[in-house]
């Protein structure tokens, strides 16, 4: 037996985290057998596993989803640990030594909060030095620092660690990280042991514009960046040297001129390093820093992105397109550049009539000013980041080439764990554009959109996207940080979750956005199986729900608040290009998802041992749900709400008695559409699953293939290479729709991902054995997607899927269940009976199915014009024709194309009868 993947809190190996009481995760793989018998945890502070701090003993019931071990922890301390087990066949594994190490936990600082005079007028940033020396064999050496807005360390001019951005983005009323290193390689032990650390810092979140709260240069959260920090190191001889910041340290300031997330940084290589004067922040400032162990993954630098062309604008610009819009910062050779002169690089996303282009940025400036010394070099910005795919570079116009410019994407460190291959080009295409839409958007907090200035953690666009960012990577470790952060504002907001979190000052919540605080927790415990998720967020989910209660007091006041709905739907009534609100009552979806929440907290508290609250909740929830059916719902089933995402909600939430009815409203509507969507952030998700559900594979399908506005495939085809924020963000002439609101980096609509790997890949959670401990298996097979390979490292191992159509009606599926797992197999669709339904356990698995349905029909022209109005490609070819052909009464749609023709229908097109018909056939 292997045993893989062992994390602590779903982290690999963490080194000075908040760990609180551990969590231990690992996968049992490579076993005889079909089942983990027994599994043990031992904890050590030696990698012999001599001096044991825990040890579970062989158990049977030890979850590896998620094994919480109570013991005693000591700060700064490394601790080992491992896993022994056993399958039902006797087979026995130990797994490699895993380690976490403590941060300071509740041990005092030995250090001070430093800063500079002048902040408030001086914008360059600060230097902070001193120096020291290392005399004797160095066992270990760890620095703990915190720097605000953002800070970069450097020990004898190399920089600390490989992290971008730190100590990032939290609500630093409540949360200041620090950041711990191990830095015994970067000391000087040589010759006469003289060491210098350096630490830069600059605005960051902290102190520059960000948000919409801030007061001119006045960040939301302050004003004057500071330092701390604890360089920590261990002899062999047993003694210990602490060098901290304080009064001793000097301070300068230097080239960086200034920096600011949105607007990027000014850099004058001519500018020497000028004096300041070092300030010991005062004792009640340094009381409002509440410093916390991390729980932030790493940002770091993910490969490089080299141009694909240097482009000559037809306005004589110079702009690199790098082929791949992405986050993060380049890196740019300067030559040939008089000292005094300027070289300025923009980023855009998109270019207009072949030229730069970056108005859809809005205020963020998102440039590089750069004064040149007159030296040759390389240059990079470090306190900023850009979303961007084209670089205007200026000032170099006559030297520059292709090789001076490189790309760097900055992203939060998450494990990729899913790979979905297709046999269509355009929806690969698709699905890299999801993975890079969740790369740019996952810098430290899940944001909305890398690029404007915005860039925030808004809580529903994540919250979509949730289930698609589990498939993709684990990303467990990252969420559970922007949760932390979610209670923290929670928690001074009496239970109310605003719009984005950190919150930067902005009071405001909605359904669906706060609705972040049951969902997200939700969709975590189904694709991890870890009940610790649920008790860590239970407060943040009762107390969300208990917000609404309130509010909605009486007289359904949560109803009559301001909420988002479904935002950027295509159906609102005055529905403009830059319109932003859908077509579905506000308040219809407001109470659908406070009942949903409500149930959430309900079934949360079952599963954590709270039977009290389950209850209290699932009557609650009750009680919404016969509200809703008054308000929204006739005696007879049918709903207010006349939309597709109306219907959505009323038969995903099984609010209608008759959802036959209802599901039939939602075809109609979409054939009015001529089977397009309006849906937007709420309704979206939705749509494909509920059309598979419901046996419309075909209809699903071709929402996935449809290449014409709205759509997906619409944005593949006019060039996308990540999701775009609106349906409409660029129009089919390549111009850009508007400037409002409009970015074309925004993950939600890559929500679709989910449905991809579901439906697709038909790989998807079992809620009473979550974690894919048991998986439900229901792909669907589509004759233009041609084949589709999914494999899916999962909570609980790895499991593979695969189908190819092989002809009309026949497919050939295979699948991997992960030992230690099972698999409901559900396949609708087959022929015979014995295909439709199977339970499996671990092995490898092979089948060729013979559909019910031909996978693919041969239209013609003797199909009845009823078959033919509901095939969307067919309809286009009829209406093509004849332009009124769907207004047909029903006797006439019984007949055959061909027959209308001939008597009478319109013998213009008698001649044309046969180009129709391999027209038809063609599809
Ligand atoms: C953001 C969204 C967000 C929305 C809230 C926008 O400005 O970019 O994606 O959810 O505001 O309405």
């Amino acid at each position: 037996m292997r045993i893989e993947n062992l994390r602590v809190n779903h982290v690999v190996n963490p080194v000075g985290y908040e760990i609180g009481t551990p969590v231990f995760s690992f996968v049992p793989a490579e076993a005889e057998g079909t089942w983990l018998q027994t599994a043990r945890i031992q904890v050590a502070k030696d990698t012999g596993f001599e001096e044991i701090v825990a040890d579970t003993g062989d158990r049977a019931e030890l979850n590896p989803l998620g094994e919480a071990v109570e013991m005693e922890l000591l700060p700064r301390t490394r601790y080992f640990w491992r896993v022994l087990a056993k399958s039902d066949a006797g087979d026995e594994g130990v797994s490699s030594t895993a380690y976490f190490e403590t941060g300071k936990m509740d041990e005092p600082w030995a250090s001070k909060w430093i800063t500079v005079e002048n902040e408030e007028r001086d914008r360059s940033n600060p230097t902070f030095r001193t120096s020291f020396d290392v005399n004797g064999v160095v066992l270990e050496a760890r620095l703990y620092i915190s720097g605000l807005g953002i800070f970069e360390a450097a020990i004898n001019g190399k920089r600390v660690g490989d992290e971008f951005l730190t100590p990032y983005c939290t609500d630093y009323i409540h949360t200041v990280q620090y950041i711990t290193y191990d830095v015994k390689d970067l000391l000087n032990t040589a010759g006469d042991g003289a060491n210098e650390i350096s630490v830069e810092l600059g605005d960051g979140w902290y102190k520059g514009r960000f948000g919409f709260e801030y007061k001119g240069d006045k960040g939301f959260y302050g004003d004057s960046r500071k330092l701390i920090a604890e360089l920590r190191i261990r002899y062999a001889d047993g003694t210990e040297k602490i060098v901290g910041t304080d009064e001793t340290w000097t301070v300068s300031r230097g080239k960086v001129l200034y920096s600011n997330i949105y607007d990027g940084e000014h850099r004058d290589d001519r500018t020497g390093a000028n004096p300041e004067k070092l300030l010991l922040l005062p004792e009640e400032e340094c009381a409002k820093l509440p410093l916390a162990a991390r729980l932030s993954l790493p940002v770091k630098a993910h490969g490089e992105i080299k141009p694909v062309e240097l482009i000559d604008t037809p306005a004589g610009e110079k702009v690199f397109d790098l082929g791949q819009n992405f986050a993060g910062i380049f890196r740019l050779h300067v030559h040939g550049v008089p000292a005094g002169e300027t070289v300025r690089v923009q980023t855009g996303e998109v270019l207009q009539g072949g030229n730069f282009y970056n108005d859809n940025l809005r205020s963020a400036k998102s440039e590089y000013i750069y004064i040149s010394d007159g030296e040759d070099k390389v240059i990079e910005p470090k306190f900023t980041f850009y979303g961007y795919r084209y670089a205007k570079v200026s000032g170099m116009d006559e030297v520059i080439t292709i090789d001076d410019f490189t790309g760097i994407p900055l992203y939060s460190d998450i494990p990729t764990v899913g790979k979905l291959t297709t046999g269509d080009a355009k929806l690969n295409q698709l699905i890299s554009n999801i993975q890079w839409g969740q790369r740019g958007n996952f810098i430290d907090v899940p944001t909305d959109c890398p690029q404007r200035d915005e860039r925030m953690g808004w809580t529903a666009d994540t919250q979509v996207f949730v289930p698609t960012a589990c498939y993709f990577t684990d990303p467990v470790a990252f969420y559970h940080k922007f949760l932390k952060d979610m209670r923290t504002e929670q928690s001074v907001r009496d239970g109310l979750v605003p719009n984005v979190i950190p919150a930067f000052g902005m009071p405001g919540t909605s359904s669906v956005w706060g609705d972040a605080a049951t969902l997200i927790p939700w969709a975590l415990y189904l694709w991890y199986g870890d009940v610790h998720i649920l008790e860590d967020c239970f407060w943040s989910m009762k107390s969300w729900v208990d917000y609404i209660t309130r509010t909605d007091g009486d007289n359904h006041q949560w109803r009559r608040e301001f909420h988002f709905g479904d935002w950027l739907a295509l159906d609102h009534p005055k529905n403009t290009k830059d319109q932003v609100k859908g077509g579905t009552e506000d308040a219809y979806i407001a109470d659908i998802y406070y009942m949903y929440s409500a149930q959430l907290v309900s079934k949360a508290a079952a599963l954590i041992g709270k039977a009290d609250d389950a209850a209290k909740y699932a009557v609650l929830a009750g009680q919404i749900r016969s509200e809703i059916r008054r308000e929204y719902f006739t005696a007879t089933g049918r709903t207010t709400a006349n939309t597709q995402t109306g219907y959505l909600l009323a038969l995903n939430y099984d609010l209608s008695d008759d959802p036959e009815r209802i599901y039939a409203d939602l075809i109609q509507l979409l054939t009015y559409k001529d089977y397009k969507l309006t849906t937007g952030f709420v309704g979206t998700p939705y749509l494909m699953p509920t059309l598979t559900a419901h046996g419309d594979y075909r209809l699903a399908y071709d929402l996935m293939h449809n290449e014409e506005y709205p759509g997906w495939l619409y944005e593949v085809n006019l060039g996308a290479t990540t999701v775009w924020e609106r349906w409409n963000s660029m129009e089919a002439d390549g111009s850009v729709s508007s400037t409002g609101m409009n970015s074309f980096n925004h993950y939600a609509y890559g929500s679709v991902g989910q449905w991809m790997w579901q439906t697709m890949g038909g790989i998807a959670p079992v809620e009473s054995e979550p974690g894919f401990k048991r998986a439900s298996i229901r792909p669907v097979p589509d004759y233009r997607t041609g084949f589709v390979r999914a494999e899916y490292a999962s909570a609980s191992g790895t499991w593979r899927t695969s189908w190819e159509v092989t002809d009309e009606t026949h497919a050939k599926l295979t699948l991997t269940v992960p030992f230690n797992c099972s698999a409901e197999v559900v396949l609708p669709w087959a022929k015979n009976e014995e295909d439709k339904e199977r339970t499996l356990t671990a092995g490898e698995y092979e089948w060729v199915i013979e559909s019910a349905d031909p996978f693919h029909t041969v239209l013609t022209v003797d199909d009845t014009l009823d078959t033919l109005l509901n095939h969307p490609q067919a309809k286009k070819v009829m209406l093509n024709y004849l332009p009124q052909i769907d207004q047909a009464p029903p006797e006439m749609r019984k007949r055959s194309f061909r027959e209308l023709v001939q008597e009478g229908y319109d013998v213009q097109l008698l001649a044309k009868v046969p180009l129709i018909d391999a027209e038809l056939r063609a599809l």
